[in-house]
């Protein structure tokens, strides 16, 4: 067995697009940390505040009332820097300036990347999995994706209301870059004709035959969910479906950063808070080098190399079932 080195001083920080249930996440790092009688530093605005020694000590007071609130209170941002062999170097200085023995990371694809280059020049990281995207590979989901779900589906919902008075089509974007989760899970669940997504190629032609088979089979309005990554872009297909004429007149609505905002629902709260929990406790175990992944309904640890070499794709069960439930 090898020994357990016992820690000392913990750091956090949140990276990268922000998610709504960073807070709850923070909130528990640092409680579970004081639990375990570790000294907490939060680090403000992810990487670049790692870089220029930007550390502040938490207190179980300082994470008091920020469980319901979106965004996060330690800031983020996407660091240009800490992507250089130097910003790396002046980050793991400023660590062990600040005698930080294990450093936990909050964040999404890129971010995580980042923790594992940190890892592999020996920094003590776990990483904890917050993206609206549902992109990162070794968890079910990631903190955020289910609030940012609640909110395209209030939107879906209003949307319907004023598409089937005037019985037109309205071309919803959601965010997605790289992977389809949320649109495909916002067609099921908000009831969309189809969905456009970036991991599944379909022409202009084949867009407008569903819609106008729709017109013709009855229905009052048609939502098409399209993924900000998909390959067709939401105006050209807006302009392609009103020359084509498929019955529907159509208006087109982009969600945008309203997805990324909002109070954590309930179930983004008591992913954060499990996964913060399970974030110290692997580090007091001198577990590093990993992230806290949820599978099925447990709290596992993944290594990072494996979270970062891989890439999560949409379902493509689900994909089909949006085009099946659209009858
Ligand atoms: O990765 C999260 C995400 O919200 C993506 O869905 C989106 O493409 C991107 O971030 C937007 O980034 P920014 O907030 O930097 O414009």
């Amino acid at each position: 067995m090898t020994q357990v080195l016992p820690i000392e001083r913990i750091a956090v920080l949140t990276s990268g697009g922000d998610a709504p249930g960073m807070n709850p996440a923070i909130r528990a790092v640092v409680r579970t940390a004081l639990a375990h009688d570790l000294e907490v530093y939060g680090v403000e605005e992810g990487y670049n505040g790692l870089i220029h020694g930007a550390f502040n000590r938490l207190e179980a007071r300082d994470v008091g009332g920020i469980m319901q609130r979106g965004g996060t209170m330690l800031m983020t941002a996407r660091s240009k820097e800490f992507m250089t062999e130097r910003g790396q170097r002046e980050a793991i200085h400023e660590l062990n300036k600040h005698g930080i023995d294990a450093l936990v990371v909050i964040g999404g694809d890129g971010s995580l990347r980042g923790a594992y280059a940190l890892s592999q020049q020996g920094v003590p990281v776990v990483g904890i999995p917050a993206s609206i995207d549902n992109d990162i590979w070794g968890t079910n989901m990631a903190i955020g994706v289910d609030t940012a779900l609640n909110t395209i589906l209030d939107a879906v919902d209003k949307l319907r209301d004023t598409a089937s008075s005037h019985q037109r089509a309205f071309l919803v974007e959601t965010m997605g870059r790289e992977c389809g989760y949320l649109a495909v899970m916002a067609g099921i669940i908000g009831g969309a004709e189809m969905v456009l997504i970036p991991e599944v190629q379909v022409t202009l032609d084949e867009i407008a035959g569903a819609v106008e088979d729709a017109y013709r089979r009855g229905k009052t309005h048609a939502i098409i969910i399209v993924a900000e990554g998909a390959e067709v872009k939401i105006q050209d297909l807006a302009r392609y479906l009103d020359e084509a004429d498929v019955g529907f007149k159509t208006r087109v609505t982009i969600l945008g950063h309203i997805q990324r905002g909002g109070r954590p629902t309930a179930f983004d709260r008591l992913l954060a808070s499990r996964m913060g929990v399970k974030a110290v406790e692997a580090a007091v175990n001198g577990r590093f080098g990993v992230m806290v992944g949820l599978r099925g309904r447990e709290m596992s640890l993944v290594p990072l190399k494996d979270v970062i070499s891989r890439q999560r794709k949409a379902n493509m069960e689900y994909f089909a079932m949006v085009r099946m439930l659209a009858r």
